[in-house]
């Protein structure tokens, strides 16, 4: 018998079911609420709200786990690379040896973008933010593959849609900063791996080939793998709406990248960054920022902490946090705000309004430090954010295609004017 919850409205009682996940996790199953009642919930932003059932990606937010199909995120950070975690995250398993070839040799071939792409680049303003450019190219992808259009959505053109995608992310993010540089497009390198192929469309130059670093290959697939997925953060679930109304996965992709460009979502770690270098060039004061951010008439919020899940700490910002000083190291970069961000760390984690709250560094709060050091720009830090959240964003659309969910369309609560009649125009005030 399974387990149930009773809910009383106006003196009756209602049943509805509890459906209980992997992890002991507890849900009540409210989908026949509005028929059976009359009443919806209301649950801004979606706060205790569960939107589907996953197997994708496992959060404990009170005790800092992270795993992606059962694996940990530390265990997946340090030994895998990030083309085995798009392939786990996607198809459920990690690849054996025969099926990492062929998807690694799939996403080699499909590299190029059309030719016709460069044009689009060239119509934007020099200095146009490179999350603009990526979300329209993205979109643009679906009118060069019409057969990504087919709502009835063939296993085969899933296949090489998802494919196509993987491969061509990176050649637009590298077009992108190469537009706003005013440097030639340099073309994918078939002989390299994921990441060090986009290193190279990023930093050569016709004057000079790029010799990709291993220390920096190796960050950057560290960094792409720790934000390969996250369960239904905001664009996660802007991918998922999207794409249940039959759109296509490129679109869907599209809007996902859109929502990850807010300061409060994926575009946090460039607002760490600048809001370190504010703090640096105003002399340094930090209590003069913690107290700003802990002022209620202040719209100031300390970027990078706080989290919706996590409430003790974020999993990604413990091993990012021990990476900067790694990669700072090993490249010899001595960064100034990396300074600033610990000792800001530690004024807030001793002041109560940061503790009361469970607010900590979240995986935002030190990439950027890194990305800096691999001399990536700022105004591309959310742009690396989308490199590495594209696979989770295909492995959740993928799912949701799979386990055929209705459209999504919530309900409301509606506050405006109750029923009137038209006041003809010589009528009104
Ligand atoms: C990402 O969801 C995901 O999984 C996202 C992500 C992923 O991998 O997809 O992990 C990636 O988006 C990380 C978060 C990056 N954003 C930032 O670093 C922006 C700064 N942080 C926030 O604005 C905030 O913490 C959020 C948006 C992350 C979470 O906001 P919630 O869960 O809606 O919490 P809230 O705004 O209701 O805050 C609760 C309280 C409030 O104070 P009180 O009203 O209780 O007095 O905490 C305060 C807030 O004012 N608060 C902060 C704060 N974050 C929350 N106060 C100061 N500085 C902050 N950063």
């Amino acid at each position: 018998m399974s387990e149930t919850v009773q809910i009383i409205i106006e003196g009756k009682e209602y049943e509805f079911p509890v459906v209980e996940g992997s992890e002991q996790e507890k849900a009540i199953d409210i989908s026949k609420l509005r028929a059976q009642t009359g009443y919806i919930t209301l649950d801004y932003g979606f706060k205790n709200t569960g939107s589907t059932k996953s197997a994708i990606t496992y959060l404990d937010g009170e005790n800092g786990i992270l795993r992606y199909r059962g694996y940990s995120i530390e265990e997946l950070a340090e030994k895998a690379s990030f083309v085995e975690v798009a392939f786990l995250l996607i198809y459920g398993e990690l690849p054996n040896k025969k099926q990492l070839d062929y998807f690694q040799d799939s996403i080699t071939q499909h590299t190029l973008v059309h030719e016709n792409m460069k044009r689009f680049f060239e119509a934007f303003p020099q200095g146009a933010h490179p999350m603009g450019m990526l979300s329209s190219m993205i979109s643009s992808l679906s009118t060069f593959y019409p057969e990504s259009q087919n709502p009835d959505r063939s296993v085969v053109d899933i296949e090489k849609t998802i494919h196509r995608l993987i491969a061509k992310l990176p050649t637009l993010a590298a077009q992108a900063y190469k537009h706003n540089m005013g440097h030639p497009t340099v073309y994918p390198s078939n002989d390299l791996g994921y990441c060090g192929n986009f290193l190279k469309m990023m930093f050569s130059l016709p004057t000079e080939d790029y010799e990709v670093d291993p220390v920096v290959e190796s960050a950057i697939n560290k960094l792409l793998i720790l934000h390969a997925d996250h369960e239904q953060n905001c664009s996660t679930s802007t991918v998922r709406v999207v794409g249940s109304s039959q759109a296509n996965l490129y679109s869907s992709v599209s809007a996902g990248i859109a929502a990850l460009w807010g300061p409060l979502h994926g575009g946090a770690n460039q607002a760490v960054i600048e809001m370190l270098e504010s703090i640096r060039e105003d002399g340094g004061d930090l209590q003069k920022w913690i107290d700003k951010a802990k002022d209620k008439n202040d719209s100031f919020r300390l970027m990078g902490f706080g989290h919706r899940v996590y409430k003790n700490f974020d999993p990604r910002a413990r091993i990012i946090k021990k990476a900067a000083d790694e990669v700072l190291e090993q490249l010899g970069v001595d960064d100034p705000v990396l300074d600033i961000a610990k000792k800001l760390e530690q004024v807030a984690l001793n002041d109560s309004y940061f503790v009361e709250r469970g607010l900590y560094p979240n995986v935002d709060f030190y990439s950027g430090i890194i990305y800096r050091a691999l001399n990536i720009p700022t105004d591309m830090f959310t742009v690396m954010f989308a490199l590495g959240r594209l696979p989770g964003w295909i492995a959740q659309w993928k799912e949701m295609v799979e386990n055929r969910e209705p459209i999504g369309r919530p309900r409301q609560v509606f506050t405006g004017s109750n029923e009137r009649s038209f006041v003809g125009l010589s009528d009104r005030d």
